[in-house]
């Protein structure tokens, strides 16, 4: 295929792609309206109109195939096992008056009734964004995906396709073969299987605290060549200092309390070679596009995430230049920050 058809092909899928987000996220604004639970609330900050949120949405598209004609990223994939996909959106869907019920009396308690919140820090064990059983429970881990795209209009994926630009650009050149990327809280594995399609014989771990997502990354990364799944929290990483190159972290940071945000931050400076790659992308921050800064103010009225608040005015640059790594760029793909890093040697 021509380098401008394989453009023209991914933007085609991911215009298509979007649309169907796009229409399931108002579905799940009608619903929630129907069902007497939308939740009003006027930011004092300004906000985007929803045509200057969409034309933001193709920019971002447009980046990521302009990269695929490149060649610096294979395209994203097309749907896979569309049945599951339409049986996991009437599941998130029947779901929502039981979220919508805990949002209306502020109750973010069912995660710790799972039997596996014994084991996690309390500050771990809450319904974030209200789902059903925190990030503790299978039905939770099969959700996520779906609730998340449908959140940000089919968006989650193209913004971790900009953290896998960064990866790949560095990678340029680069022996894949001798070389290993840790996800810090890997999730669902949606970015690691990104990371597997472009860089097939890189070494691949992924760290959560969460097993009923991981076990649902395992599914997901299933027939690909294996990636290490490592049950653990970011803050106390079960690796030797210096044994990794690239350390990608990706909607994490918002959901830590902010002095676990620097534990975090030390334990992938103390991880990472020197040189090595970190790149970090999560929500925009107060003042990154002060038009959309009502977006941010509204986030944690609607959703259940109970660091936000502070996480949109964190100092995170002066927290990783604290910790020894060094700007190499930021920028701001859509709704989220990208930063890219390095840790401190030489030049870097
Ligand atoms: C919003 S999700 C993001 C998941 C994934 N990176 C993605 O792109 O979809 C946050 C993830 O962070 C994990 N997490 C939160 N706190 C953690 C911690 N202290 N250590 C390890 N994982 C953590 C959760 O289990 C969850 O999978």
């Amino acid at each position: 295929m021509s380098d401008s058809l394989g453009m023209a092909s991914e933007l085609a899928g991911q215009a298509l792609r979007t649309g169907w987000y796009f229409a399931l996220n108002r579905v799940v604004d009608w619903r929630t309206l129907r069902l007497g639970m939308a939740r009003r609330y006027k930011p004092s900050r300004p906000v985007p109109s929803l045509q200057e949120l969409l034309a933001d949405q193709a920019r971002l598209l447009l980046d990521d195939a302009l990269a695929v004609r490149d060649r610096l990223c294979p395209p994203m994939e097309g749907p896979s096992a569309p049945l599951l996909h339409l049986e996991r959106v009437g599941r998130m869907l029947a779901d929502l008056p039981e979220a919508l019920t805990r949002r209306a009396s502020a109750d973010a308690t069912t995660a710790r009734a799972e039997a596996a919140a014994a084991a996690v820090p309390p500050y771990y064990a809450q319904d974030f964004h209200f789902q059903t059983g925190g990030y503790l429970s299978e039905r939770s881990a099969s959700l996520y995906d779906v609730q998340v795209e449908t959140l940000f209009m089919g968006a989650a994926a193209p913004m971790r396709r900009a953290a896998l630009r960064a990866v790949c650009r560095h990678m340029r050149g680069r022996d894949q073969r001798r070389m290993t990327l840790l996800d810090v809280a890997c999730g669902t594995g949606r970015f690691l299987r990104q990371a597997r399609l472009a860089l097939p014989a890189l070494g691949l771990k992924g760290i959560d605290l969460s097993r009923a997502y991981l076990q649902e990354a395992r599914r997901h990364l299933a027939g690909l060549r294996s990636a290490e799944l490592i049950e653990a929290a970011a803050e106390r990483m079960p690796l030797g200092d210096a044994s990794i190159d690239i350390v990608t972290s990706i909607f994490l940071y918002h959901e830590l309390p902010p002095e676990v945000r620097r534990q975090v931050t030390a334990e992938i400076a103390r991880v990472l070679k020197p040189g090595g790659l970190f790149v970090f992308l999560d929500s925009l921050q107060i003042g990154d596009r002060p038009g959309w800064d009502g977006l941010l103010e509204g986030f944690p009225v609607r959703f259940h995430e109970p660091f936000y608040r502070h996480y949109v005015i964190d100092d995170l640059e002066g927290m990783f230049t604290q910790a020894g790594l060094a700007a190499k760029s930021t920028s701001t793909p859509f709704l989220s920050k990208l930063i890219v890093r390095c840790k401190r040697h030489g030049a870097c």
